[in-house]
């Protein structure tokens, strides 16, 4: 094995992505980048700070005033830990809403790029293998049925004491999935030497081991 290399992982919304690259993260002993949760932090800060979800001098003032990073697995807005607070369902639509944005697509690609620049990585999200990390030495593109995607969510959202219906985070994934794939700037797209991995009916375990067979 080379000894920098950088896998990307894309996919649609709870395609279990973040779970899978963390335990290979663990595994070879690199760096996880969330790029997801970027858009969530640039999302949750837009909201709170009322900013218009457009491109406007306000929202790219607000951008060069944000500065966002991973300690220890936490991402970190500010100086403030953010873990939580950009999990709800409401912080997943205004991050799919501001990923459409160039400008905050050029603000966080430039960051990551920067993060898989000088070390092994594995970094997931959308554009990873076709724009951020085109020349990474594994990709994968990770799917699975809307509904099962939507059941997998729904059960973590329960636990975590949200009160939501199956049918609504249903819905709440395919508005994501049709935001995420018709966006003009780096829409969710499989690159041509992406490898599919389609997630159906395989348990954690399973994903996890079909990916580091690929890389050993
Ligand atoms: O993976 P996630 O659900 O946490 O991502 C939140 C949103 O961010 C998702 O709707 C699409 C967007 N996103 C993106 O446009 N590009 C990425 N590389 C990662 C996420």
């Amino acid at each position: 094995m080379k000894e920098v290399f950088r896998i990307a992982i894309d996919g649609p919304s709870g395609a279990g992505k973040s779970t899978i690259a963390k335990l290979v993260a663990k595994k070879l002993g690199i760096d996880y980048i969330d790029t997801g949760a970027m858009y969530r932090a640039v999302g949750y800060k837009m909201k709170r700070e009322d900013v218009p979800f457009e491109e406007c001098d306000e929202l790219q003032a607000m951008l060069d005033a944000t500065d966002i990073d991973f300690v220890s697995g936490d991402i970190i807005l500010d100086g403030q830990i953010v873990n939580t607070l950009i999990r709800t369902s409401e912080v997943s639509q205004m991050a799919s809403k501001c990923s459409a944005l160039p400008m905050v697509r050029e603000k966080l690609v430039e960051i990551q790029r920067n993060m898989g620049s000088r070390k092994s990585v594995i970094m997931d999200g959308r554009d990873i293998g076709t724009n951020v990390l085109k020349d990474a030495e594994y990709k994968f593109f990770l799917t699975a049925s809307a509904e099962e995607r939507a059941e997998r969510r729904h059960k973590e959202l329960i636990e975590k004491g949200e009160e939501i219906t199956f049918e609504e985070v249903l819905r709440d994934i395919q508005a994501r999935d049709h935001n995420d794939m018709t966006r003009a700037l780096n829409p969710l797209r499989k690159a041509d030497d992406a490898l599919e991995v389609d997630s159906t009916g395989m348990d954690i375990d399973q994903v996890t081991e079909a990916i580091l067979k690929e890389i050993k």
